[in-house]
């Protein structure tokens, strides 16, 4: 069969990414244009920002991306883009500019979803075995997926209020660590013990998440500490935040394998980086005889790459989208 290679541009939130991906697992040339410093200096990411440094650079990471493949847009198969979930105006920009090229270029067009995106970094350099348990783990998701097949998924459960990501970003701007949390959250928590008596959430048997209730627990601890002049061992506190909120999630994937006897696991999404939640996924796994796959850690958090290996079936089954294609913030992938 001839070689398939797919342009892909990701742009949901602040990151701006263009990939060249061979047959849906090889990837040829990546860029990623993050907007991460700046928007640190804001404590977060700021949508009208982001949206405007998306216009001002897309064109140059197109443009850095064919020369390291040393490709041209004529060269490729289809053009792939994320079109929801994210900033609609930083989506929008994806959007359009793919279907620019897609239109002067007359190659087929594939509208992607961030989230499937994330999963399918688990195919590159590798396989998805199936079935299988997704548990998404990012920003903005934190969700638990059984897949039976390409772009076949149930859900299993969900976050009732925030994101395990947002949870690490908020507590570690309570702390006083800069934007993004997670990754400071981290390396601040391997200083630090489990000290610190946090809520756990309700020991029900759903498969899903809340994060509210220990990221508020934080707050408030904090708050309290600072009226009563106390100082607050921030990195225990970090630690124990860490410990607690990863707990949340193996509890539930420890539920799922034993009530599913699914054998195999992958994570996906920018929280999956953290090595101390791999690390305890990986000891649930063990404990039920199931294969975990890790993305490499260029590919947890956002990338373009990852689109380009989420479209790739859906290039095999001739799923194309129109150019009346408008981004979203629907979430829904099931
Ligand atoms: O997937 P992603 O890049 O963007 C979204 O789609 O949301 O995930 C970003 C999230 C942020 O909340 C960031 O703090 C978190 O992933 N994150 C981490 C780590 N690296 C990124 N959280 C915990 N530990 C990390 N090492
Ligand atoms: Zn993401």
């Amino acid at each position: 069969m001839k070689d398939v290679y797919i342009l892909s541009v990701e742009t949901s939130c602040d990151e701006t990414s263009i990939a060249i991906v061979k047959n849906g697992n090889e990837v040829v040339a990546l860029t990623i244009l993050t907007q991460m410093d700046v928007h640190a200096n804001f404590g977060g990411v700021v949508p009208e920002i982001a949206s405007r440094m998306h216009t001002e650079n897309i064109t140059m990471v197109l443009e850095d991306t064919l020369n390291k493949a040393n490709m041209k847009v004529s060269d490729m198969d289809a053009i792939a883009v994320t079109y929801a979930p994210g900033l609609l105006g930083s989506l929008l920009v994806g959007v359009e500019f793919a279907k620019v090229l897609s239109y002067i270029y007359n190659k087929p067009l594939i509208k992607v979803n961030h989230l499937v995106g994330h999963i399918y970094a688990n195919k590159i350099d590798n396989k998805l075995h199936f079935p299988c348990l997704a548990l998404i783990i990012s920003g903005g998701h934190t969700e638990l997926i059984k897949m039976t097949g390409d772009y076949e998924f149930e859900m299993l459960g969900e976050t009732q209020d925030d994101a395990i990501g947002e949870a690490f970003d908020k507590v570690a701007r309570v702390i006083g660590l800069p934007y993004p949390g997670g990754p400071n959250i981290e390396k601040l928590a391997r200083e630090g013990t489990n000290s610190y008596k946090l809520p756990k959430p309700v020991n029900d048997d759903t498969y899903n998440f809340s994060y509210s209730g220990l990221k508020s627990s934080v707050i408030n601890l904090v708050n309290n500490e600072r009226q009563r002049g106390n100082e607050i061992n921030k990195a225990d506190l970090a630690c124990s935040f860490q410990t607690t909120a990863v707990e949340e999630l193996t509890r539930k994937l420890e539920l799922a394998l034993k009530n599913t006897d699914i054998k195999n696991v992958i994570i996906a999404g920018g929280v999956s980086a953290n090595k101390y939640l791999r690390g305890k996924v990986q000891e649930v796994c063990d404990k039920y005889n199931a294969e975990l796959a890790l993305p490499e850690f260029i590919y947890c958090t956002d990338n373009a790459a990852m689109i380009g290996a989420a479209a790739y079936p859906l290039y095999l089954k001739g799923e194309f989208a129109d150019l009346d294609l408008n981004a979203s913030s629907n979430t829904n992938i099931c």
